[in-house]
């Protein structure tokens, strides 16, 4: 098929490769000429593993190629993705702006008929008003089907997610565009699930609720862990058995943070009060989240005391592994909460520091994790990358002023730190 990408963040870009990996002819648009030129150089505007030698590959092949113009988009191709950010209006409601602007764009371009579909997280009823936009903007008048079709991946895991998705969910008005959806989906070999229009825009803003919901519980399962001096991680394990409930999103953390879980929580909140019925139960998640921050914070400074004038080293910026994020990242907004108290951090992230030091400017880089401890009164660690697990625990014993390490990711064994000689705090282990 002959595809257009309209918006090349992460999922456009992830999309757009991974369409041309499949054997698509992929055209993605972005109306950041800078952006463009960058990729039509050879560069590329984030980190994800995988990514890059995609889109060599296709590029290589002819089969993936970028451009400034959605005339040219529209043009070429028979089915239009529209992937451009829907960003968080203050009071939690989406800006369509983007979506609304695009659709217009297209449908000033349309001259034959094309499939228009839409990738962005979006509220229930969106579809609907692209519908009615295309028809007011399309000069020519020709006929067009709009399409959901929601994007699942999960950053940092960005490219195994679209190859190996676990569903593909295809929301339309009418069977006309079916067909042409699964064959753009066939080469991924998975389960394709076709609704109407609706119910698709809703299951993209139930499932990432639901897994909020279901690290918020572990968060607050956590606490009465520490109150009564249970292990969250092996409730955590012996609850995930239960296959009606699965391991998956139980681990115990600083909370969630990143660009969709936050925003699509809030988003929803705000649908669902549209609509008539306050979700409550979504409320009290984004309590506990927020609360989780609190009470690690107060776990750091109940500790050391006051904080003005100590250095802390903190280990991860991202909002999670494998990616360079920091985009409502946890590891951040804890560095802020140090620094309001006056301390002074050395920071470390694998990927993400450059994007860091716009939101934390006075912290001192470390390009080196092993380095990060030296003259530091306690170490915490903020983000889940797997590299933290091989830190050299004798080197931080003895760079530390005092052996204290604070795990937001519960990544060691609390009994082998105290072996080490650590005083050693983590989340829902044993008494806070
Ligand atoms: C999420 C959804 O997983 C994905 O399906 C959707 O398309 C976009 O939003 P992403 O934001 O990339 O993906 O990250 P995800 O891996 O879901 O993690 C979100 C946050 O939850 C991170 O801050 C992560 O550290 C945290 N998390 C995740 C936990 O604290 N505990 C867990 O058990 C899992």
């Amino acid at each position: 098929m002959r595809i257009t990408i309209i918006g090349t963040g992460y999922v456009g870009l992830v999309s757009g490769t991974c369409f041309a990996e499949g054997g698509h002819t992929v055209i993605c648009v972005d109306k950041d000429a800078g952006k463009i030129k960058m990729l039509q150089a050879g560069g590329m505007p984030i980190y994800e593993p995988g990514l890059e030698e995609l889109v060599q590959k296709n590029v290589g092949a002819g089969r993936l190629c970028f451009s400034a113009s959605t005339k040219e988009g529209v043009e070429k191709s028979d089915v239009i993705f529209i992937a451009v950010p829907t960003p968080p209006l203050p009071g939690g409601a989406v800006d369509l702006s983007f979506i609304e602007g695009v659709s217009r764009e297209i449908a000033g371009e349309m001259r034959e008929y094309k499939i228009v579909v839409d990738k962005s997280t979006v509220p229930v009823k969106t579809g609907e008003k692209v519908v009615e936009t295309i028809t007011r903007y399309c000069k020519a008048k020709v006929d067009f089907d709009v399409v959901s079709n929601p994007e699942f991946l999960r950053e940092g895991f960005a490219v195994e997610d679209f190859m190996n998705p676990d569903r593909v969910v295809i929301g339309v008005m009418s069977a006309r565009p079916v067909l042409a959806m699964k064959e753009i989906y066939a080469p991924y070999n998975a389960p394709v699930i076709v609704t109407d229009i609706n119910s698709a825009e809703l299951i993209k803003h139930a499932a990432n609720s639901f897994l909020a919901m279901k690290i918020s519980f572990i968060n607050a399962v956590s606490v009465i862990c520490e109150l009564s001096g249970a292990n969250v991680q092996e409730v955590a394990q012996g609850m995930g058995m239960d296959a009606r409930i699965g391991r998956r999103f139980l681990d115990a953390s600083l909370g969630f943070g990143g660009s969709c879980f936050p925003k699509d929580l809030s988003a929803f909140i705000r649908i669902t009060e549209t609509l008539g019925y306050p979700f409550g139960l979504l409320k009290e998640v984004q309590k506990i989240n927020a609360e989780q921050m609190d009470r690690f914070v107060k776990k750091v400074s109940d500790t050391l005391w006051v904080l003005k004038g100590k250095t802390i080293g903190v280990l991860g910026l991202a909002f999670k592994q494998n990616t360079d994020d920091v985009r409502m990242s946890p590891a951040i907004e804890l560095c802020q909460r140090l620094q309001q108290e006056g301390a002074r951090l050395r920071v470390h992230d694998p990927q993400a520091m450059e994007k860091a030091k716009a939101l934390l400017p006075e912290a001192t880089y470390v390009a080196n994790m092993d380095e990060v401890a030296e003259g530091c009164e306690a170490l915490i660690i903020a983000t889940e990358w797997p590299q933290f697990k091989k830190l050299d625990l004798d080197r931080a014993r003895k760079s530390l002023m005092h052996p204290i390490i604070f795990d937001g990711r519960n990544l060691f064994n609390p009994e082998e730190m105290e072996r080490l000689g650590f005083l050693y705090k983590s989340i829902g282990r044993g008494k806070a």
